[in-house]
């Protein structure tokens, strides 16, 4: 009894706590935010849940997924034929404690080679429920949903129905999944949450400051939840974190940053980045994406700044590879700015968008700053998610789907054309790209 209210003090003490840091910034009024759902386990302890899936290295999908048993094997099962499990893979399992909460077990297993563009039916831990993915296509096109900042409330859930509604191959998360903020529970609620979605396509994801947990002396580095729970291909990339990794998908490079590391020249990130853009090839991936979850580019009052430390330390390094697009989180709204570089327009700089708008308990950043400056195109305090469908080795379709009650309203849209593609933008010396800078020549 006495270690059970000890322990509701210390949760309530670490909320008020973590949300008065993570609120700390904010002028800004928000939309009363919906509920939060608990999403209950309604299996055993044997049951796998939580299952999510990620690319994991050319072929091959990381299957991830928590049993409160410890009986239950690190093992998937999975062919072409429901029913019908004609391979298997076997993989680690980890578990973590957070102060009182000890984690149930929690399975990576990778499995392939698999086909692209085919349904695999698996189970995981030799029982239980069967689940079902399809291997994103190898070729153009290839259609991606993209949104940050979910949460686990009533608009999460909407905005995931949205998603869902129409087909696509890969979800992108820009940082700020389950905003369990210490409390572990909620990132079993969430993973619970997301099953449903998550276990049939991949989930590609980057953290927001909502992962870090850090606390002072007794969990000085964070990241303890979300590294043990969202393993990322951070080694099949080359990466030595789990906080920035890159990834391919059918004629499409995508580099996952971390906002919350080390991203100055001297660091492994920024080193790591640089190695991993030299090394795209854009007559095999003509399109170059980047996720961070603190904007560059913001004209909303919220979180005003908080990109620009890192926008100085490696904005040439994205500018100089041409990436066609960034997208970020942490704003809880949309807006879309056109091509920039050094807060100017620039033709050969990416295109800059904020969807951090998924649905999470703080609600929305509704002010932003008046006049709109001239580089910003779009922007909407509203709860959406956003779609990137590359059409062809030139032209992709980007569209921001605000939701309504029911339904969700593609509400701005637009054709962004790559960079690898403009004669203006790649016809530049190899002896200028590799040292100096740019500046003089645009
Ligand atoms: C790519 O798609 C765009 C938009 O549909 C179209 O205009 C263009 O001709 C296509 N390019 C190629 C090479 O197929
Ligand atoms: C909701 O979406 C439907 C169609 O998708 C549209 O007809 C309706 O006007 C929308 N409602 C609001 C309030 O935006
Ligand atoms: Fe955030």
């Amino acid at each position: 009894m006495a270690k059970c209210c000890f322990q509701t003090f210390l949760f309530f003490f670490f909320f008020v706590f973590f949300s008065h840091q993570s609120l700390a910034s904010s002028k800004y009024t928000r939309q009363p935010p919906r509920p939060v759902i608990f999403t209950a386990h309604k299996g055993s302890e044997s049951d796998p849940q939580q299952v999510h899936i990620s690319l994991a290295g050319k072929d091959h999908m990381r299957v991830s997924y928590v049993t409160t048993s410890h009986q239950v094997p690190s093992m998937v099962e999975y062919g072409k034929v429901s029913g019908t499990y004609e391979s298997s893979a076997t993989g680690d399992h980890t578990k973590y404690q957070y102060f009182f909460y000890t984690s149930g077990n929690i399975h990576h297993v990778t499995i392939g080679p698999l086909e692209p563009s085919t349904t695999y039916y698996y189970r995981c831990g030799g029982s239980g429920p069967e689940f079902s993915f399809r291997t994103p296509t190898s070729s153009l096109p290839i259609e991606f949903a993209i949104v940050g900042d979910l949460g686990q409330t009533e608009w999460t859930a909407s905005t995931l129905k949205h998603i869902d509604a129409r087909d696509y191959d890969i979800f992108l998360l820009p940082g700020d999944l389950s905003y369990a903020d210490t409390q572990q529970p909620l990132w079993d609620s969430f993973g619970r949450l997301v099953e449903q979605y998550a276990s049939r396509r991949p989930w590609m994801v980057t953290e927001g400051n909502h992962e870090i947990e850090t606390f002072p002396i007794i969990y000085p580095h964070g990241f303890k939840a979300y590294n043990s729970r969202w393993l990322m291909p951070y080694q099949e990339s080359g990466s030595n974190s789990n906080l920035y990794y890159s990834f391919d998908a059918a004629g499409t490079h995508i580099a996952m940053l971390g906002s919350y590391t080390d991203f100055e020249a001297s660091s492994d990130q920024y080193k790591w980045l640089e190695a991993d853009l030299a090394k795209v090839d854009r007559t095999v991936t003509p399109w170059l994406l980047v996720l961070i979850h603190a904007p560059w580019y913001n004209s909303n009052e919220a979180h005003e700044g908080e990109g620009e430390t890192m926008r100085k330390a490696m904005e040439e390094l994205l500018y100089r590879a041409r990436v066609d697009v960034v997208f970020a989180g942490h704003v809880h709204a949309y807006e879309r700015f056109t091509r920039v570089y050094n807060k100017k327009a620039d033709p050969c700089g990416p295109v800059h968008v904020t969807i951090g708008d998924g649905g999470n308990r703080e609600g929305l950043a509704f002010n932003f700053k008046k006049p709109s400056p001239s580089i910003s195109l779009y922007r909407e305090p509203s709860f959406g998610h956003g779609r990137f469908r590359i059409l062809n080795t030139t032209h992709a379709h980007w569209s921001w789907h605000r939701n309504n009650e029911s339904d969700s309203l593609v509400t701005d849209d637009v054709f962004f054309q790559t960079l690898s593609s403009s004669k203006a933008c790649m016809g530049i010396p190899k002896w200028q790209t590799s040292s100096s800078s740019l500046n003089d020549e645009l």
